[in-house]
């Protein structure tokens, strides 16, 4: 039993906050002037009694009612996430900004000009069966006003594929003053006119990513999760008011440094509890969102752990944090070489091979590092790129249903590092 006081003015109680844990309880009571609550939630460490002065404790309070069910766009939010988020497929992460794409292009010596970004993109888009093994793909805006160059919208060749258009409506990274280099995400201003217009450009989910450091004294601060975890809340609410399946994207992101997988564990579990806990507050509709976490990785100077590491330490976080309400939990590969990124995925269906949410795959480099390679800006190489990319996507279907057996399309690659994004603060 949990004992505070209560302030007299708040009379519609739901949980209590007690500091460095989320503890919820079905039913608080009042007795007399205190708040009393059961503790539901085994954690660290696991009291079973315990006293708090007021002053530790904070009272959560909601709405009488969720927005959720007054939401017009309730029933189509649960359908486009449930169709993306179906077994055997996955979404092709291809939402770099001009800059970022400038860079990735740049290796291969093409320029960054709006034909060649188009040009890119065409190649991903138009390739011949990518639709049964990718259900949604995240473009950047300029791409969603996009057309090949026979003139047909990206928007519609997508959907005539099977694959829902989605849209990255974050801004970029800016860095948190004080702070060891650590980020917010901007954009939510005017998000809610921007939302309206893309969706009747004809997305139908969007994407905003919200970057975690560790690994560094002080890392993760208690600051840059809260400022993280609200940005994503804001944005997922303000997403489904607008019709769009917001994937939300906590990645604590893979970085130098020699810290554990059990610290990347311990975080990764501590930020989407987080996450989990203000989409509630903020009466998102979980069956309406998408997740794009990281995998449980350790820091780069420890070597690649074997993928059923990784699958236990992740299935094990995505249980204890993540609701089964939620659809899909569409990672993203942060970094893994190609084959790693496969690897993984399969290893994450034998560790939970009756996992309430799809496990399933969100992949930018993964899928795009040796297609780009391989395409290097040349029309001669346009076949086959794209026959490289379907088969690194179906090679990711066929992890996801946990019948990948190899080879690889891309075998014994090298990780995919941050040299080809936008790091720290701008446009990701
Ligand atoms: P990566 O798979 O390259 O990490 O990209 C996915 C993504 O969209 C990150 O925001």
């Amino acid at each position: 039993m949990l004992r505070g006081h209560l302030h007299p003015t708040r009379s519609s109680v739901e949980a209590i906050e007690v500091p460095n844990a989320l503890w919820r309880s079905p039913k608080p009571f009042l007795s007399g002037s205190s708040i009393c609550l059961r503790l539901s939630r085994h954690s660290r460490p696991a009291p079973t009694q315990c006293r708090l002065s007021a002053s530790r404790l904070s009272v959560v309070t909601r709405a009488s009612f969720s927005t959720a069910t007054t939401n017009p766009f309730h029933d189509e939010l649960i359908a486009t996430a449930k169709y993306i988020s179906q077994r055997g497929r996955g979404i092709l992460a291809s939402d770099e900004s001009n800059v970022t794409t400038g860079k990735r292009l740049a290796t291969v010596g093409v320029d960054n000009t709006e034909t060649n970004r188009r040009d890119w993109r065409e190649v991903l888009y138009t390739a011949p069966g990518l639709g049964q093994y990718i259900s949604g793909c995240i473009m950047f805006e300029e791409t969603l006003y996009q057309s090949t160059a026979d003139g047909v919208p990206f928007v519609k060749f997508l959907k005539d594929a099977g694959i829902v258009p989605g849209i990255k409506v974050d801004t970029g990274l800016q860095v948190l003053p004080g702070t060891d280099g650590e980020t917010t995400t901007q954009g939510l201003d005017n998000l809610p006119a921007r939302v309206q217009e893309y969706y009747k450009q004809g997305a139908r989910f969007a994407k905003w990513r919200a970057v975690i450091k560790i690994g560094t004294p002080g890392t993760p601060s208690s600051m840059a999760v809260l400022e993280n975890v609200h940005g994503l809340a804001r944005y997922a609410q303000i997403c489904q008011e607008g019709g769009l399946v917001p994937i939300v994207e906590p990645e604590v992101t893979l970085g130098p440094g020699d810290y554990s997988i059990e610290e990347n564990a311990y975080w990764s579990e501590h930020v989407y509890s987080h996450v989990m806990r203000l989409l509630n507050e903020y009466n998102v509709l979980l069956e309406g969102i998408l997740l794009k976490p990281n995998m449980c990785l350790p820091g780069l100077d420890v070597p690649t752990p074997p993928p059923a590491e990784v699958a236990k330490y992740t299935v094990r976080t995505m249980l204890r944090s993540i609701p089964a309400a939620v659809p899909g939990i569409h990672f993203l590969s942060g970094g893994m070489s190609e084959e790693e990124s496969t690897l993984n995925l399969q290893a994450l269906q034998d560790e939970c091979p009756n996992a309430p949410w799809s496990l399933t795959f969100s992949y930018g480099r993964a899928l795009q590092s040796t297609t780009l390679k391989t395409w290097a800006g040349q029309p001669e190489n346009k076949q086959k790129a794209q026959d490289i990319l379907v088969k690194l996507a179906k090679a990711n279907s066929d992890a996801q249903l946990g019948q990948y057996k190899g080879p690889h399309p891309v075998p014994g690659g090298q990780r995919i590092l941050q040299a080809l994004r936008t790091g720290g603060a701008g446009k990701a």
